[in-house]
């Protein structure tokens, strides 16, 4: 799963800059996406979980880990995109339901990101998905996620990365 758990703590630390809705407003007069969404945070998320995918490749390949899931440059791929792009919808509707940028949304902020790299991987990659994700794995993700999730936010929210520690 780190292909998909990297680019959100990425995305926090190097995003800013031209927001991915380029400010402007839906249909009901609130911001399509917010300001907490960005090209720059959306392009080195994803370059940064492919990037720690053709590690694991590489790792797996040189050391034959043959209990780990052998990941494809696909499934990588995937893994991190989907990750933003879960992301990246949740905020949609947390925007639809008038939740500014940032407040807490629980749930949906935990498991955003693994919604949609799952999905994605559904979709486009069905076999993958089923060759390597057993149940005893997709449980440990669900406990797994949100724990994750709330160390990273609060060490990001003590280095001044991200302005509320979740
Ligand atoms: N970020 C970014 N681009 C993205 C995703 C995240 O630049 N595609 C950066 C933003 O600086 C954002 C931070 O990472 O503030 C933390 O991400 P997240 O918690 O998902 O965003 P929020 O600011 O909480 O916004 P939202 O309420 O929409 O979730
Ligand atoms: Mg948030």
């Amino acid at each position: 799963m780190l292909p998909a758990y990297l680019p959100n703590p990425v995305a926090a630390l190097f995003g800013g800059g031209t927001p991915i809705d380029l400010r402007r407003n839906f249909s009901d007069g609130k911001r399509v996406f917010g300001d907490g969404k960005t090209f720059r945070g959306l392009c080195m998320g994803i370059l940064a979980g492919i990037g720690i995918g053709l590690v694991q490749i590489w790792i797996s390949g040189t050391y034959g880990l043959e209990y780990l899931p052998r990941h494809t440059y696909l499934s990588i791929m995937l893994l991190a995109i989907g990750a933003l792009l879960g992301d990246l919808c949740k905020s949609f509707f947390k925007r639809r339901f008038g939740k500014e940028r940032g407040t807490k949304w629980p749930v949906a902020d935990q498991y955003d990101l693994v919604a949609g790299a799952l999905i994605l991987l559904l979709v486009v990659d069905p076999s993958w998905l089923f060759a390597n994700m057993t149940l005893p794995a997709f449980i440990l993700i669900l406990v797994l996620t949100p724990v994750l999730h709330r160390a990273v936010n609060i060490i990001g929210y003590y280095m001044g990365v991200k302005e509320v520690p979740w």
